[in-house]
């Protein structure tokens, strides 16, 4: 056993090193990011983890940015109802005040080992998965052409977002479009009683068209921007096909769980052990309910509720989350995010090579 472990250690350093040493290079010294939960991807870059602006007790390092992206955000201003009070133009403001706070600090000649130099908010990259939260969520009080016609609205408060970004110094852009809304187990459950609605992977047809729809206006503002400015880098990342095509082939291909193309250089061993096959592409890793799609709305992973009637129910992780997609109705797994990760890396899914 001591030495398969030991097997295991290396494969895994291994697959950190071929990471770092094979991924697109970053030259940004710092990355802002906005976003909601699901911008899950800075990891993938040689830089240390992003404290969390609102985590700012204690001692945070915010010398190579600060992630202001929140759960549940949305692009639109928070209202009554929303699950996180931060919505873009609230994290944009965030950080302005942040930026108008390290001023200051550089300025008193204290504290520079911990807020980023000068320079580092032109050259700094700025990350922005959002959108999600605000198609998702309007499909609970309104159909697909009321969801349809407000997308340009969604699309002006980003724009208007991104402008004050661009107003403050920054110049480097990097966009994720959204996934496949239609194929988490969440909406699936809630709105996928009638089967007529769900197309041959079993995702929501109106839910995945709202985000193509979402997904072509962000592209058209991408272009707009790239274009409006001699001196800005936008890069636009294609995360919906990325996302589609895992959900549609998980079982087609094996997906490795280092980047793509290093399966020749390992042994069976790690083949054997690292390179599995997804075998549930929308069904719930931690969750209640068990087949299809093991999701509850009453009980969310990790909680354990009494029902009226006195049944004690429990939403549980499964037992290997590497073979799922989908974690816990609305986000992905860790093996799938690395899979995502690794896809964006290829640059194969980004408008503008990274470099
Ligand atoms: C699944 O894989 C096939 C073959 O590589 C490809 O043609 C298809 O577009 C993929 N499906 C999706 C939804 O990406
Ligand atoms: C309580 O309600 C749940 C869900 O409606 C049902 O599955 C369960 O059998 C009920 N338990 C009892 C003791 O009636
Ligand atoms: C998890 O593993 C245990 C022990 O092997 C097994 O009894 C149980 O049925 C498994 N649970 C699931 C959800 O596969
Ligand atoms: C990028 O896409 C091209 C064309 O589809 C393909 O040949 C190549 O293998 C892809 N690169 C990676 C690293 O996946």
């Amino acid at each position: 056993m001591a030495s398969k472990y030991n097997v295991a250690l290396q494969v895994v350093l291994f697959c950190i090193s071929l990471v770092v040493a094979n991924s697109v290079h970053f030259s940004y010294p710092a990355v802002f990011n906005f976003g909601d939960s699901n911008s899950d991807t800075v990891d993938a870059m040689d830089l240390p983890f992003l404290n969390a602006y609102l985590d700012s007790v204690g001692l945070p390092n915010f010398h190579h940015g600060c992630n202001y992206a929140t759960a549940g955000s949305t692009i639109l201003p928070a209202n009554a109802a929303s699950i996180s009070p931060f919505g873009f133009g609230s994290q944009v403001s965030q950080f302005l005040l942040f930026k108008t706070r390290v001023h200051e600090l550089l300025a008193g000649k204290k504290f520079h080992e911990y807020v980023p130099a000068e320079d580092y908010f032109e050259k700094g990259l700025y990350m922005f998965d959002i959108g999600q939260n605000d198609i998702g969520g309007a499909f609970y009080s309104k159909d697909l052409d009321e969801i349809l016609f407000l997308i340009p609205t969604y699309l002006l408060e980003f724009e208007s977002g991104i402008k004050r970004l661009y107003d403050s110094g920054a110049r480097n852009f990097w966009i994720h479009n959204t996934g496949p809304l239609g194929c988490l187990a969440q909406n699936v459950a809630t709105f996928g009683a009638d089967k007529s609605k769900l197309d041959e992977l079993g995702c929501l047809r109106g839910h995945n068209q709202a985000a193509k729809a979402f997904n072509l206006h962000l592209q058209a503002f991408c272009s707009k921007l790239q274009g409006q400015y001699l001196d800005v880098n936008v890069i636009y990342v294609d995360i919906f096909t990325i996302k589609s095509n895992l959900i549609a082939n998980y079982s087609k291909h094996v997906f490795p769980r280092c980047p793509a193309g290093y399966a020749a250089a390992t042994s069976v061993i790690f083949i054997q052990t690292y390179y599995r096959r997804f075998e549930e592409p929308i069904m719930a890793c931690c969750g209640y309910g068990g087949l299809p799609l093991n999701f509850d709305s009453r009980v969310s992973c990790g909680l354990t509720k009494i029902l009226s009637n006195g049944t004690t129910i429990t939403a549980k992780g499964c037992n290997d989350s590497s073979v799922y997609v989908n974690w816990d109705g609305t986000h992905y797994t860790e093996a799938a995010n690395q899979y995502v990760a690794s896809q964006i890396l290829t640059g194969n899914y980004s408008n503008t090579h990274l470099s």
